[in-house]
């Protein structure tokens, strides 16, 4: 019975990750250069959009990871820059009546 209760409790942390969209690898000399909790509160039938930009950064960018603290089909896009560049610029989309709820960190 604890087994199944484990078992259960991991899938679900696998089906909530899955969310989750990494652009990149951070390396072990890679350092948290930008960290953001982008929040927009739901909007009944409305997909909610924002967009998180980053410029200027020292080194270029090794890796950004967008954290989905819900369990919805939001996505994440990198509409400029990226890894490799000295800038980023994210576009992430709600789910249609949800809100947006994201972790944004940026490692170079
Ligand atoms: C990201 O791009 C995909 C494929 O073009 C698209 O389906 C998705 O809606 C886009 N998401 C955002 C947040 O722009």
């Amino acid at each position: 019975m604890k087994t199944l209760i484990w078992v259960t409790l991991f899938s679900f942390v696998v089906y909530v990750s899955s969310e989750n969209r990494f652009f990149g690898v951070k390396t072990p000399d890679s350092k948290l250069i930008y960290r953001k909790r982008v929040f927009l509160e739901a909007f009944p039938f409305k997909k909610r959009v924002d967009y998180v930009e980053f410029t200027n950064s020292a080194v270029p960018i090794t890796a950004v990871y967008c954290y989905d603290y819900q369990n919805s089909e939001a996505s994440v896009n990198c509409t400029s820059g990226g890894v490799g560049y000295n800038y980023v610029t994210l576009r992430l989309k709600s789910q249609r009546s949800y809100r947006l709820d994201y972790a944004i960190e940026i490692y170079a």
